[in-house]
């Protein structure tokens, strides 16, 4: 699994399984587990060991292929292959990447339901192959586009982790930092921690450091303060769900970003793919958001757990409305206001 550069591969086809880092332990240990069937397809997605939205989606393809290749002699085709898909699609509500894969698969399924079902395994498979390597590709568009936004000496602040290990190339939000710094840009980073999970602290570090681009960690309650006193020139972050009217879902946290950045005049941009974007749903009121375990709220907080009166919310992500964003760096273009229009024109059903 060793990387090109730019490109640290969080998931990994191996033909009857799937190899993946586990992000739950990163930056401490770097290990890896092998996912064997659908059911631990899922369980890896829900428990974060994989994690971001394209990720997810490229991964639970190679779950419903994984779940195929493990039928039984007893399984009902067209039963167990709904079964399998609506396992994934329960797995997180709010990364649209997720549903898009997933689609992709039943329509193949539907498509070749009448071939012999090796072949109609080879042809899932293969489809699933289709959408990593179509995302390395969305990937690099979404890098070189975004790059032209970042000039010599910008100081970026970025939330989350949208890097390689979100997705199955060199990241979105971390893509374009990436690039920018490999065309020889003098850039540097500053990295929010990203609470509960810490994705910023310890995934996005982690990436930011193997290429050796200029890094600086702060907590999510000092980038306010660092915007105001003029150490901040631009904001990337990444999104989970994009709304046909440019509202976005991403980590929560991005929304006080937003207006922060708005407040401060600093540009705010979000950086997807087509496959985050939902046309389907109006505005951004309309992105189910994924509540977790308290438990992740705890995880760093000794002794807390003994409050056993205390309520904890723990929502996965917030919604950043359309009027905070500057504009959303995609794969077909950078695109603007008024999103209603121009996300429209970019975004076909499938590729
Ligand atoms: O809960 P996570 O870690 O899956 O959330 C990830 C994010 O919010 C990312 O910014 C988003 O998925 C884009 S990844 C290219």
């Amino acid at each position: 699994m060793e990387g090109k550069i730019g490109m640290w591969p969080a998931f990994e086809w191996l033909g009857d399984s799937i190899k993946i880092i586990d992000q739950r332990y990163l930056p401490e240990k770097e290990e890896y587990i092998i996912l064997k069937t659908h059911e631990e397809v899922a369980k890896a997605i829900e428990n974060m060991a994989i994690r971001g939205a394209p990720a997810i989606g490229v991964v639970a393809s190679y779950g419903i292929a994984l779940g195929m290749l493990n039928l039984s002699l007893n399984d009902k085709l067209d039963d167990k292959f709904y079964e399998i898909c609506k396992r994934l699609e329960s797995t997180r509500p709010t990364a649209r990447n997720l549903f898009w894969a997933i689609e992709r698969l039943k329509k193949k399924f539907e498509e070749s339901r009448k071939v012999p079902l090796d072949e109609l395994k080879k042809i899932l498979i293969k489809e699933a192959c289709k959408i990593e390597k179509e995302d390395v590709e969305l990937n690099r568009k979404i890098s070189a586009y975004g790059s032209s936004l970042i000039e010599d000496g910008d100081r970026i602040l970025t939330h989350c982790n949208a890097g390689a290990l979100a997705t199955s190339g060199i990241g979105t939000a971390l893509g374009i930092i990436k690039k920018a710094f490999q065309d020889g840009k003098e850039i540097s980073v500053f990295i929010d921690e990203t609470r509960p999970f810490l994705q910023g602290a310890r995934l996005s570090t982690w990436e930011l450091l193997k290429e050796k681009i200029p890094v600086t960690l702060i907590t999510d309650n000092m980038a306010g303060w660092l915007m105001n006193k003029g150490e901040i020139d631009l904001v990337i972050v990444g999104a989970d769900r994009i709304a046909s009217n440019g509202d976005i879902a991403n980590k929560i946290g991005t929304y006080s970003l937003s207006i922060l950045a708005k407040e401060n005049k600093i540009p705010f941009y979000v950086a997807a793919p087509h496959s985050t974007i939902d046309l389907s749903i109006r505005n951004g009121k309309q992105i189910p958001i994924e509540e977790r375990s308290p438990d992740e709220v705890l995880s760093i907080l000794k002794g807390v757990e003994s409050f056993t009166e205390l309520k904890i919310r723990n929502p996965a992500f917030d919604v950043t409305p359309n009027k905070y964003i500057t504009a959303i760096i995609t794969d077909k273009g950078i695109i603007r206001a008024p999103y209603k229009n121009n996300l429209r024109k970019i975004s076909p059903l499938f590729p």
